[in-house]
């Protein structure tokens, strides 16, 4: 009987720290050897010219979430997951969202059972806590947390999500206690109102209006705020989807000062800009819906400074904040009151199969990152952020065989006619990238090839995860 089920043999091996040419031994799923050859297998794959990545880890993704009267998520488990190994990921981070006056508990199994059986990758799930309820944060988020769900995302903006500062002072107290890490969607919600009703007023009502009814400093102020409520609780916290310079400059100045504050950026921000919400060059005066997400992306100045923050640390991760509406579609961009003003435009652009080509292409192959931090910045601190390290994120003994082979000189066009997910339109559609993944191999099998997943849906599983002991400060 052969020492090893897979041998990954010839390629170069790339962690977040190291860059080797080494063969991988695979055994029940999980790296069993790093070595300089590995011969004793029952199946061997060539990876010479191949670069050997750990699996994409997506911590901020969108999959079958209520999204409003008459708005449906384009993507379900088994379409999001479909679309994300074809992507190069072998794990995604989905979340259960609590609605306002509902069981936090009972959204949670009910959103787990969605996700039993239905994906291609693994899946590990956040919370997002919309009503902090004496009961919620006395004994259902104490109690899911020790079930494995051990992150959250609170919002500081979205009439059916936003809470207030008392709140958030609360949610983030219980998550101090019981050693949960928790994700701050940073924009403040009535400068955001009080924008949309000025521009709804003047007839500034197209897509467009979206990115000027949430200029930078509505983003500025609340990243500041959630900051100063971490400090004075002394909980570290992550800031999502950080879209420009002004929050971080906040960032950097609550680092300054000594806070534990972790930041996310996503690809709209480094190669997207609010101009893609005028529609240009198209006749289709509602064609700028296709960028509407929040925070929207910025200028070229931004983007800039979101390269900057990639190049010095600012940033621990990219996510593509995948949240996926249909475009051409009633219960999707194009819904009725969509049509009638900005406010109405589902917020959110698909990305999870496009995230890891676009960060290679304009990181990796245009010479503004190394190859490590890529991997670091999609797949490395993803694991260790959010409780998954070192069972995923890296390359090595006792790691689950979850990798990517990486062609770093292949040319690709993105057309949304290749990809996987249940959107009808890529925001990056026609965007030319240097660098594809060819194969993407989870837990020891080859799921997907070549733009083909072949991989059985329900062989991604739904991962528990445990607070170390020392993260609880009672
Ligand atoms: O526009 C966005 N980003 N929609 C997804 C929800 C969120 O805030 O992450
Ligand atoms: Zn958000
Ligand atoms: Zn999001």
């Amino acid at each position: 009987m052969p020492e090893f089920d897979l041998a990954v043999r010839g390629g170069t091996v790339v962690t977040a720290t190291d860059t080797l040419r080494a063969d991988i031994g695979i055994r029940a799923g999980r790296i069993v050897a790093v070595a300089e050859a590995i011969t004793d297998a029952s199946r061997t794959i060539d990876a010479g010219g191949l670069l050997v990545l750990p699996g994409g880890i997506d911590s901020h993704v969108h999959i079958a979430q209520a999204s409003g009267p008459g708005i449906v998520m384009a993507d379900d488990f088994a379409s999001a997951t479909r679309a994300a190994a074809a992507g190069g990921n072998t794990c995604v981070m989905p979340f259960a969202l609590q609605p306002r006056g509902a069981s936090l508990r009972e959204a949670t199994h009910a959103y787990r059972a969605l996700a039993e059986g239905q994906c291609h990758i693994d899946v590990a799930i956040h919370l997002i806590v919309s009503d902090p309820t004496p009961a919620v944060l006395g004994q259902e988020l104490p109690g899911l947390i020790a079930e494995g769900y051990t992150s959250f995302k609170v919002f500081m903006t979205y009439d059916d999500l936003v809470l207030n500062d008392r709140q958030i002072l609360d949610v983030f107290d219980l998550a101090r206690r019981e050693g949960a890490r928790v994700m701050v969607h940073a924009e403040g919600y009535d400068a955001i109102r009080y924008m949309t009703d000025k521009l709804e007023r003047a007839g500034q009502t197209g897509p467009y209006g979206h990115a000027l009814s949430r200029p930078q400093l509505v983003e500025r102020e609340a990243a500041h705020r959630a900051i100063s409520h971490a400090e004075l609780v002394d909980l570290p916290i992550v800031i999502v989807h950080v879209s420009g310079a002004e929050a971080m400059e906040q960032i950097a100045w609550a680092r300054s000062r000594g806070l534990d504050i972790r930041a996310e950026t996503c690809p709209q921000y480094l190669t997207l800009t609010a101009d893609h919400m005028k529609g240009l060059g198209s006749d289709d005066p509602m064609a700028g819906a296709k960028y509407v997400c929040s925070p929207p992306p910025r200028d070229v100045a931004n983007q800039a400074a979101i390269w900057r923050g990639l190049q010095t640390g600012l940033f621990d991760v990219v996510s593509s904040d995948h949240c996926p509406f249909r475009y051409d579609d009633p219960a999707g961009k194009l819904n009725p009151k969509g049509k009638t003003s900005f406010r109405w435009v589902p917020n959110g652009i698909p990305g999870i199969e496009t995230r890891l080509p676009v960060l290679f292409s304009e990181g990796v192959s245009a010479g503004r990152i190394s190859l490590n931090r890529f991997v670091e910045l999609t797949s490395t601190n993803h694991a260790k952020l959010y409780g998954l390290y070192p069972r995923k994120g890296s390359i090595g003994p006792g790691f689950d065989a979850d990798l990517t082979l990486w062609d770093p000189n292949r040319r690709e066009t993105i057309r949304q006619e290749h990809l996987h997910h249940g959107a009808d339109y890529t925001p990056w559609e026609g965007f030319a990238v240097t660098g594809w993944p060819v194969m993407t191999i989870a837990r020891g099998e080859v799921i997907a090839q070549d733009g083909r997943v072949t991989g059985a849906v329900g062989h991604g599983r739904v991962l528990d995860r445990t607070v170390e002991p020392a993260a609880r400060r009672r």
